[in-house]
């Protein structure tokens, strides 16, 4: 179905990430579940979003929070079971939410019945084809058969104990070793992920996030990586023969393929990748129609690298004249409040931040908190479970801090997330003041800050274009038009307030001094 303006729906949508876990418990064991999101369905409405994001929620033993999948059709009891999703799917729907789930087709669990399977049969076995297990190196087979690092931390290579006193294999896990990476060699692979695309399509479910989705292919030769830096963010994956292997388009082809079925349904690839040429290749006609452009992520509150973000974020998308996507966190990064300094400096930047998104062209993925304004919370080692805690030795303290329960209302953790005081990270006294219940009643808020920028940019015509056009600007400012909408955006990343261009204030993230804009802020203009 396509807009008013002849989009598909979500080439201007606003999509709200929510981590499940995380969002609303409603059966009080002090995790979040998808009644609980049903439950919340009047707020996001109220925010004014067009679409769930789902974190994974099908059957897993939980080593990575649901990554780790042991079956792909089915949903976990801990998120109250498949019926639970039906419910979600069509009280969405009814107040037109789409509703997209995250997709894992790098990996499955080690507990998924395929891994058990493939361990308990010899090495050369169908039953091993569908992973990667390779003999060892050195003389007797105890290396790893190459140098590759998990992105958690720690060899991407475990070995496992044969019943039949041979030399013992290593199988091939990018992430947690409770996370096989399958063999996307293998034509059953590719059948049981189409199974499993149809299987929810077929449900109701509006379309996938697809997670590394610049994975599943490996090269055959498995050569050694050049030993940079292996954590997530800041691995450079354009040359890390881990990632971004040439067979991993015939993959989205064939994840396309299926889609065309549903011709509404979106597939959103999770693509760490930034040569804008490479990156640019996942978005061709016929592979996803969204990917995720990280750059806006990973720059620094600074004019210049802000501006050179946005520029590349729209020239990879133009090559293929795809959709741009832009969005400020998830959860696997540091919250943007964070990110930007913490304190009230963060959290006006992160205001700044969010003018500047919410006016681009294309979709806008915001993650649970967000509207908040929530940061990281630092959280005591006891309470870690971000299996990056353990892999990493204890060096990297993982993800868990951008992860903590939303606040709902009340002046007191779990601040109406649970019934239960023991929520699965503990939610910190400070958030008294940053409950949706307070945010809702104050005017001057964060969460009524987002629901006006929200409800101008869906209504207004000027938000409407698919390129944007750099205006002349003091330094450390940047100000842009939306070419053919007309709106106009100016951030002021710099330490002395600033003159606004000609035009009407539409809305602005601090308080004119003056009538200039101060450091830190962002104003939009007709
Ligand atoms: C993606 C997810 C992350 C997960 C990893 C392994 O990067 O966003 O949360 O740990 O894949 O599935």
């Amino acid at each position: 179905m396509a807009d008013s303006n002849g989009r598909p729906w979500w080439a201007h949508a606003v999509f709200y990430q929510v981590y499940p876990r995380s969002f609303c418990d409603r059966n009080g064991d002090g995790v979040g579940d998808l009644d609980g999101v049903t439950a919340r369905l009047d707020y996001l409405t109220t925010l004014g979003v067009d679409a769930i994001w789902l974190n994974p929620v099908m059957v897993s033993p939980m080593a990575d929070h649901g990554y780790d999948v042991s079956d792909p059709r089915d949903v976990d009891p801990l998120f109250g079971g498949i019926e639970a999703l039906d419910r979600l799917i069509d009280a969405a729907h009814a107040r037109d939410i789409r509703v997209t789930m995250d997709l894992v087709p790098n990996h499955t669990s080690s507990a998924h019945p395929w891994f058990r399977a493939a361990l308990a049969s010899p090495p050369g076995s169908p039953e091993r084809e569908r992973y990667i297990f390779r003999d060892g190196s050195g003389p007797d087979g105890s290396q790893p058969p190459n140098n590759w690092l998990s992105i958690f931390g720690g060899p991407a290579w475990t070995r496992v104990t044969e019943s039949d006193g041979r030399a013992e294999q290593w199988y091939l896990h990018l992430f947690d070793a409770e996370q096989p990476d399958l063999n996307w060699e293998n034509p059953e692979v590719y059948d049981d992920l189409e199974k499993t695309l149809r299987f929810w399509l077929e449900r109701g479910v509006d379309g996938f996030r697809i997670d590394v989705a610049h994975g599943m292919s490996k090269p055959r030769d498995l050569p050694d990586m050049d030993i940079v830096k292996a954590e997530m963010l800041l691995a450079d994956m354009d040359n890390d023969p881990r990632f971004n292997h040439e067979g991993v388009h015939d993959v989205h082809r064939h994840i396309r393929t299926v889609l065309n079925d549903y011709p509404d349904a979106v597939a959103i690839g999770e693509v760490w990748v930034y040569d804008n040429e490479q990156f640019a290749r996942y978005l061709r006609a016929d592979e996803l129609h969204l990917g995720f452009n990280f750059r806006m992520v990973r720059a620094e509150f600074e004019a210049a690298d802000i501006r050179h973000a946005i520029e590349n974020s729209l020239a990879a998308a133009a090559i293929e004249k795809a959709t741009p996507t832009w969005t400020l966190s998830n959860h696997d990064v540091d919250r943007e409040v964070t990110r930007y300094g913490g304190g009230d400096v963060g959290l006006a930047r992160a205001w700044a931040m969010a003018l500047v998104m919410l006016a681009l062209p294309g979709a806008v993925f915001l993650y649970n908190g967000e509207e908040l304004g929530l940061a990281n919370v630092d959280l005591p080692d006891e309470a870690l479970q971000d299996p990056v805690w353990e892999r990493s030795g204890h060096t990297r303290r993982g993800r868990d801090g951008a992860r903590v329960p939303m606040p709902w209302e009340g002046s007191t953790p779990p601040f109406g997330f649970s019934t239960n005081p023991d929520t699965w990270l503990p939610m910190p006294q400070e958030w008294s003041t940053l409950t949706v219940e307070k945010q809702l009643r104050d005017p001057g808020s964060t969460l009524s800050f987002y629901r006006s920028a929200m409800r101008l940019r869906a209504s207004r015509k000027e938000f409407d274009g698919t390129a944007i056009e750099w205006l002349e600007a003091p330094e450390d400012v940047l100000v842009y038009r939306v070419v053919d909408g007309g709106l106009v955006c100016v951030l002021n990343a710099g330490s002395q307030p600033v003159a606004l261009p000609a035009g009407d204030v539409l809305l602005a993230s601090a308080a004119l001094v003056d009538g200039k804009l101060p450091p830190n802020a962002a104003a939009w203009l007709t």
